[in-house]
């Protein structure tokens, strides 16, 4: 790497928190029966200095535009804060800069207590050395201080870059003798880069720009249990959660994933396949299994993505090899080729007594071709898991899934999060 410091601007730059700044602006201007200013100019309340945008985009005298400060912020600080999310790979980028020694500071002209409930609440503050922001009484910083105090003392501001979104972080940057590096996707308008030394066009370009070195390998996390045991009410919370909190999440799920093998998914689930054969079934499923992999899932993490998948391989051992009884030896040897290799990091199964389980599956409506097999079969397909989880306990584990979705998702969360420490 070519720097020592890495600072970053927080809004437009990691997260994209446009929405809960405008609707803040919005409200204060509201209560103060002020005119909102039309959507095109709201954008330039994004970045600099509130009391500054009050005056000059909402053409507020002073007095007015100190009170619109002290609204938004009752506002932003309630809820605005959370109308936020981290952009995709902003959570690969820090983990990557951090491990290579890099050290990393927020210089933000937002109030320090938000930054840091910002970044504690998306859990971004553990790579964080330091916080450059302002006070709440603070109302004129320049950019080039709150860039000059992220650093400490004795840092070679030659060997740290300062990436933001507006001119005022690129301007700032130059003032405080720091290479300034543009977030182009932010919320900055063309021509606020001239003199930027390089502008990233999405936020996953900031890796090639800062880092310059070959991506982090991704990480593989499958969700895997019975028809009706939760499992992708999980899957939908984990895509959600981390999506939101910056990983570059690539969500799929098997069988389907791809075109081609949506198709395949369609062909094995329709219930008129009444006289399908065990081993045609296991086929198939090895077949959209092939596609999928080559297709997506060694190129998203190739390209370093946190790779969530409903279902992969030990579902067929599981459910082909326990449940219809087709052997396991056989069902690896057919996936072998399917699979090429790959092997999640992480599989949660998501475990439910099966009665349990089939009665949330009758409440579901119309079952498919797999979820019309009786109790016999889902306990088979149970057995089949803990096999699964007694033989690799490092990379199957077993959740209880008989508890409340908030309090199965606290494991799902805690269990994906110390993987991606
Ligand atoms: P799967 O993907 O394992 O088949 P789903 O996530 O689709 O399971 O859940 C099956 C049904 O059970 C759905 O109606 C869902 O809303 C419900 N459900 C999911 N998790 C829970 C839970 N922890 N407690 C009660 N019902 C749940
Ligand atoms: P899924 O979409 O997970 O169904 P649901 O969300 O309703 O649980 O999976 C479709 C069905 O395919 C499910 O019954 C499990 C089965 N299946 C196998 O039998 N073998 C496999 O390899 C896979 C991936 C799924």
């Amino acid at each position: 790497m070519n720097y020592e410091w890495f600072l970053f601007d927080l809004d437009g730059t990691l997260a994209e928190s446009g929405a809960g700044i405008l609707n803040s602006v919005r409200y204060a201007l509201t209560q103060l029966g002020a005119e909102i200013p039309p959507e095109e100019e709201m954008r330039a309340f994004i970045g600099p200095p509130l009391l500054w945008s009050f005056q000059n985009v909402a053409h507020l005298p002073e007095e007015t535009a100190r009170r619109a400060v002290d609204l938004y912020r009752e506002r932003y600080g309630r809820e605005g804060w959370m109308e936020t999310s981290i952009y995709p790979g902003v959570q690969e980028l820090l983990r990557g800069i951090r491990r290579r020694g890099g050290k990393i500071a927020l210089a933000s002209a937002k109030p320090q207590g938000f930054c840091e409930k910002i970044l504690a609440h998306f859990g971004l503050e553990k790579y964080f050395d330091r916080v450059s922001a302002i006070s709440l009484t603070d109302h004129h910083p320049e950019k080039r201080d709150i860039i000059l105090r992220a650093l400490p003392e004795e840092a070679d501001r030659a060997r740290a870059v300062m990436v933001g979104d507006r001119v005022y972080d690129i301007e700032g940057a130059l003032q405080a003798g720091v290479t300034p590096v543009a977030a182009g996707y932010g919320y900055g308008n063309p021509g606020e880069f001239d003199r930027a030394a390089a502008v990233a066009r999405t936020p996953r370009d900031l890796w090639d720009v800062l880092v310059g070195e070959a991506r982090d390998p991704g990480r593989m996390v499958t969700f895997e249990g019975v028809d009706g045991s939760g499992k992708s009410t999980q899957f939908h919370l984990a895509v959600d959660y981390f999506r939101t909190r910056g990983w570059d999440v690539l969500s799929s799920r098997e069988p389907g994933g791809c075109p081609i093998s949506e198709k395949v998914r369609e062909l094995i689930l329709d219930v008129a396949n009444r006289e399908m054969t065990p081993l045609c079934e296991a086929y198939l499923y090895a077949a959209a299994r092939a596609q999928h992999v080559a297709q997506v899932l060694r190129p998203a993490l190739r390209e370093g993505k946190l790779v969530l998948c409903d279902r992969f391989l030990d579902s067929s051992i599981a459910y082909q090899a326990y449940g219809r009884e087709l052997t396991e030896p056989l069902i690896r040897q057919i996936n072998k080729p399917a699979v090429d290799g790959l092997e999640p990091d992480l599989t949660l199964v998501y475990a439910l007594p099966a009665a349990e389980a089939k009665r949330r599956v009758a409440q579901n409506g119309a079952p498919d071709r797999l979820e019309i097999e009786g109790l016999d079969f889902v306990g088979r397909v149970q057995a089949g898991y803990d096999a699964l989880a007694a033989a690799q306990p490092q990379r199957l584990i077993q959740v209880d899934s008989g508890r409340s979705i908030e309090a199965v998702f606290a494991d799902t969360g805690r269990l994906i999060s110390r993987l991606l420490a």
